[in-house]
């Protein structure tokens, strides 16, 4: 066991990176239009309870198994049970931290066009009834792929940097920042004429559209927003102190991320329905919304600029986290240096990341974008979910895991039957019933 680990230097920088992992494209860009397509407000019920009742003891679970260990996946699962027998959930996440990185990647590229449209005020040259179409001709484009390429070197220069010192210095500011423009924006978006219909269909439940579809997909979207079920919050686990309070960082991070993605909620519903726009309509959403919102808006040229560099922040931190899962990997399992194992995963993602950006455009037919964030989210990440939560309740040492869970600075945490409760009963059991469900 490697006791020479880097460690993240404080406890803020630990809830900046975590929830710098979690906070990003899945709350501001996934969030409303899993939301909007499953309905609004039966969906924001639904994902709330999954946060809480499944979410919250999974990271937990993956927070007790990262401290314990010290390492990413799969070597985490191998040094806990010593054996090998539960290597394959560890690569099952080294393959789904691939795929998503594929599709973020090319969003994540589509709000670096944003930033530069924002600057060069586009979005206030051109009439609101163009932007379907524009965005269309853009996604399809390889400039979108040009994009893509771009924002993989700049993570991979992060990942070269080192993470810890980069990224929780980045994050510590950036976050607090993303929050107080998240705000600003939900006041301007309650003013809007669309105001009323927009947050009737975000708050009020309309509990005939709750298919086992949409709650499968408002379980996928709990685990998508806290990077659950792929070994992330494990990795960074890996780097804790001992001292760092489990449950309670978990709690922090749920609560955060939820607040976010309702707040999304708040800024995008109301346009939605201002503009004359369908909820439904899908990936596109929001980058066909907030242009309206920004050209509307006094200022608006310096609003959406702040704006989409914030949003491309807040992807840089949650793909850092996604790419940190497979170099954590190739260095821990297949003793590859820290410069080749960010190589690799760069080279890697350009190419199954243009396929994906190419979904937009040549390649619809395939559309590996939708199937690659369907077979991760829904899939691998809530199988994931599972199996992690079956190894920490029942596989590994209960000591092991009463101790990495229950005390916190010298306190006994109240809450630690009822985490290990969820850890053992409620969260497999949830997770197979709607996933069962869901796929049928
Ligand atoms: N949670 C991130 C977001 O909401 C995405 C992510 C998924 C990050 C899985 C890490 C692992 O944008």
């Amino acid at each position: 066991m490697s006791t020479s680990r880097t460690q993240f230097s404080t406890k803020l920088g630990i809830l900046a990176a975590t929830v710098g992992s979690a906070v990003g494209l899945g709350n501001i860009w996934r969030f409303p239009y899993e939301a909007g397509q499953g309905g609004g407000g039966a969906f924001l019920i639904c994902y709330i309870l999954f946060v809480f009742l499944i979410g919250v003891p999974a990271i937990c679970a993956e927070f007790s198994l990262g401290r314990f260990s010290r390492s990413g996946m799969p070597v985490a699962y191998r040094k806990a049970a010593s054996s090998r027998r539960w290597d394959f959930i560890g690569y099952a996440s080294v393959i789904a931290a691939f795929l998503i990185i594929s599709f973020y990647s090319v969003v994540a590229g589509w709000t670096l066009e944003y930033i530069v449209d924002s600057v060069l005020g586009l979005f206030q040259s051109t009439p609101d009834s163009s932007r379907h179409a524009q965005f269309a001709d853009f996604t399809g484009s390889w400039k979108a792929v040009g994009w893509m390429v771009v924002f993989l070197l700049i993570n991979a220069v992060v990942m070269l940097g080192g993470v810890q010192k980069g990224i929780e210095r980045v994050s510590n500011i950036l976050m607090p920042l993303l929050f107080l423009i998240l705000i600003a924006f939900c006041i301007n978006s309650l003013t809007m004429s669309g105001a009323s219909e927009g947050l009737g269909f975000l708050f009020k439940p309309d509990f005939t559209k709750l298919t086992p579809e949409v709650v499968l997909g408002a379980m996928g979207q709990a685990f998508f927003s806290l990077s659950l079920g792929m070994g992330c919050m494990v990795t960074y686990a890996s780097y804790f102190g001992d001292d760092t309070p489990l449950i309670k960082t978990s709690i922090r991070i749920a609560l955060l991320d939820t607040l976010v993605a309702i707040m999304a909620g708040i800024i995008i519903f109301p346009a939605v329905f201002s503009f004359g726009m369908s909820p439904a309509e899908g990936p596109t959403l929001v980058f066909e919304v907030l242009p309206n919102i920004f050209h509307a808006m006094p200022g608006g040229r310096i609003w959406s600029t702040l704006f989409f560099i914030l949003l491309a922040t807040a992807s840089l931190t949650s793909i850092i986290s996604v790419s940190e899962i497979i170099v954590a990997f190739l260095c821990d399992d297949l003793s590859m240096s820290r410069r080749n194992a960010t190589i690799v995963v760069t080279a890697i993602s350009i190419v199954t990341g243009m396929l994906c950006s190419l979904s937009f455009g040549p390649l619809a037919n395939l559309n590996l974008f939708n199937l690659f964030d369907f077979i991760s989210s829904n899939i691998l990440m809530t199988l994931g979910g599972l199996g992690i939560c079956l190894f920490v309740g029942w596989k590994m040492d209960s000591k092991e895991v009463e101790n990495q869970l229950r005390h916190e600075n010298g306190h006994k945490n109240a809450l630690y039957r009822y985490i290990l409760f969820c850890i053992r009963y409620v969260a497999p059991a949830g997770i197979l019933i709607v996933f069962i469900a869901g796929l049928l």
